[in-house]
């Protein structure tokens, strides 16, 4: 993966959108995956990370899912985890992962998104891995 920055294009109903986000190495931090980035929107308004797996480059966890508080609920995250996805497919990977706490409302929202159970998490109490297949669609 390159760890310069970048930017990145997305397609929203079938035409190029913009503001595109960027894509921002993060330097240290986590431990699941040697390569960890934020997206952001110009403006800052949401973030999230993509990892790869040490041992599975064809396997990606997305995590830190962040839309600032005033501009939620207007569909950015749905555009931010989508994004995210495409970033995957982009670095050819075919399975992504997150995890989420059960029975929440954002549990039904990744499985709108097309997320399905796919374990209990190991440590986090009513804690559960999901995953989604990036080559059905
Ligand atoms: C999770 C998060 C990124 C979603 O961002 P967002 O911009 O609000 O997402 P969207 O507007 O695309 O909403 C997607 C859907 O999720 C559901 N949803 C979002 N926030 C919700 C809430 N507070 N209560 C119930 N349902 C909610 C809704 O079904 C919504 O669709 P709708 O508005 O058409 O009904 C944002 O809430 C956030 O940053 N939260 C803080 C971190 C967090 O709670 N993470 C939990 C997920 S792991």
């Amino acid at each position: 993966m390159d760890n310069s920055e970048s930017k990145f294009t997305i397609i929203r109903n079938g035409e190029p959108y913009t503001p595109c986000f960027k894509m921002l190495p993060i330097i240290g931090g986590n431990t699941t995956g040697k390569h960890r980035f934020i997206m952001i929107d110009e403006n800052i308004r949401s973030s999230g990370c993509i990892h790869y797996y040490d041992d599975d480059k064809r396997s990606m966890f997305i995590s830190e899912l962040n839309v600032t508080d005033e501009f939620r609920r207007k569909g950015v995250g749905t555009l931010l985890i989508q994004t995210l996805e495409q970033m995957c497919r982009y670095y050819h990977a075919s399975n992504v992962y997150l995890w989420v706490k059960k029975d929440t409302w954002a549990h039904e929202w990744y499985k709108r998104l097309g997320y399905e159970y796919l374990k209990d998490h190991e440590i986090e109490e009513n804690v559960i891995w999901m995953v989604k297949s990036l080559n059905e669609e």
